[in-house]
């Protein structure tokens, strides 16, 4: 394939006249395809029927007998917190299990930090003169969100395929007391699909932090989110900044949202025993307990974490020919033309797309007139300013799979014609 800034220009002229001729017929098919946000598609909730039918007005007490329809309980079921303490590769006591939405967690924990401090004599950071976080981008939009709505200034650095620059990462972190934190998504990433290096957790866990109070907000939404060959593992951070000297920098989340039901499932906050009793001492005021019947139903389930596991290889039979999909046509209209490269993830939701410079918005613009929903351009960065106008996150988890070959053929055919139109004549 030749690159389309070496063809001719009367070439280069019909190839745009046949992509426009395919594009417009496109256009008249009068399409509705959305492929912006990161949802399970209803197969994948049907794998899950079977929890509504796990407790029963016969059958609600947990193994120890508590009477689950009732206050109480304040870190979640025992027996759901062994289960996701497996999960989250750390100690039941180690682990609280909360509401429906790790983002929630997030969020509680991001406003205990402003308004209390991360514990102990740190200082609430809303008294400081000024609160950054280190923002490995693309990444995800609602982390940015966060830090934005509460006016925390967003420190982007780039992430590689083994997780973010470190090097930027350790110079930030040491420079600068205001700089209280990082948001990391570990494995499968959003949007990339990048899977965090040893030496990445190693490095996160032993840097120097100029702030004492310095915190890893490390969101583990994909933990077992593979569809590859074989699942990816990642060094766990607790244990590495345990190791480190560091036992109370990471706050860990994750969620059964794309296990189980989004917005129905269990969210979970893990780290420390002393981080973890600062929560507790906080959710104390938020809440009388959590929802007790649902954790039974997840801890009924699954049983164990080989239960968990096994529902995820049913997931990755749906999700995997959809990801095959976007790399099939991806590489056949674009590969070796010089013009776009994408990520080809073995986990997670989304694929990262890189369109040349400055042609993001206009290829999302394209894509929108013909009826194909992308996730806006800008989104995966802080501010939703991509620098260089070039990232698309492609989400193809809730369309059919035919859906998903049309959605990216249109993507693959604007990228096309707004590259050309940019090429000097
Ligand atoms: C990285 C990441 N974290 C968190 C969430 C949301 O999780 P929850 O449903 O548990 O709030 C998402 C959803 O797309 C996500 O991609």
């Amino acid at each position: 394939m030749t690159e389309l800034s070496a063809l001719a220009p009367e070439d280069l002229q019909h190839l745009r006249t046949d992509l426009m001729q395919r594009y417009t017929a496109i256009c008249d098919r009068k399409l509705s395809l959305d492929i912006t946000r990161g949802k399970p598609s209803p197969e994948q909730l049907d794998l899950s029927n079977g929890l509504l039918e796990m407790v029963s007005s016969q059958d609600f007490h947990s193994a120890e007998g508590v009477d689950c329809r009732n206050y109480g309980g304040l870190d979640g079921l025992p027996e759901a917190r062994t289960l996701f303490a497996a999960y989250m590769d750390v100690a039941p006591e180690e682990i609280i299990i909360g509401g429906n939405s790790s983002l929630n967690l997030m969020y509680d924990t991001f406003l205990r930090a402003m308004q209390h401090g991360v514990g102990g004599d740190a200082p609430p950071w809303s008294r400081q003169p000024a609160i950054k976080f280190i923002c490995p981008s693309p990444g995800y939009d609602r982390h940015f969100a966060i830090c934005e709505q509460l006016g925390i200034e967003m420190l982007p650095v780039a992430m590689t395929a083994d997780g973010p620059d470190m090097d930027a990462v350790e110079s930030l972190a040491a420079q600068d007391a205001s700089v209280k934190g990082i948001w990391c998504v570990p494995i499968y990433s959003n949007p990339t699909g990048a899977v965090y290096s040893d030496d990445t957790v190693d490095r996160l866990a032993r840097m120097t932090t100029r702030a004492a109070d310095f915190r890893i907000f490390w969101d583990n939404a994909y933990a077992v989110h593979y569809f590859g060959e074989r699942p990816a593992r990642v060094r766990s951070i607790l244990g590495a900044c345990k190791a480190a000297g560091n036992p109370d920098r990471p706050f860990l989340f994750g969620s059964t949202s794309k296990i189980t039901f989004p917005g129905a499932g269990l969210a979970m906050m893990a780290g420390s025993t002393r981080n973890m009793s600062w929560v507790r001492d906080h959710l104390f005021f938020q809440t009388i307990g959590p929802d007790k019947l649902n954790q039974l139903r997840h801890v009924r389930f699954f049983s164990d974490l080989a239960g968990i596991h096994a529902h995820m290889e049913k997931h990755a039979a749906i999700v995997r020919p959809r990801f095959q999909a976007v790399q099939e046509i991806l590489t056949d209209e674009l590969a070796g033309k010089g013009i776009a490269s994408w990520t080809r993830p073995e986990g997670g939701y989304f694929v990262s797309f890189d369109a040349p410079e400055g042609c993001a918005r206009a290829i999302v613009k394209m894509a929108a007139e013909a009826g194909v929903k992308l996730t806006p351009a800008g989104s995966t960065y802080p501010l939703k300013k991509d620098p260089r106008d070039n990232n698309i996150r492609v989400a193809p988890t809730f369309a059919s799979v035919g859906d998903v070959r049309t959605a990216v053929e249109v993507l693959a055919i604007c990228t096309q014609i707004v590259a050309i139109d940019q090429l000097p004549v």
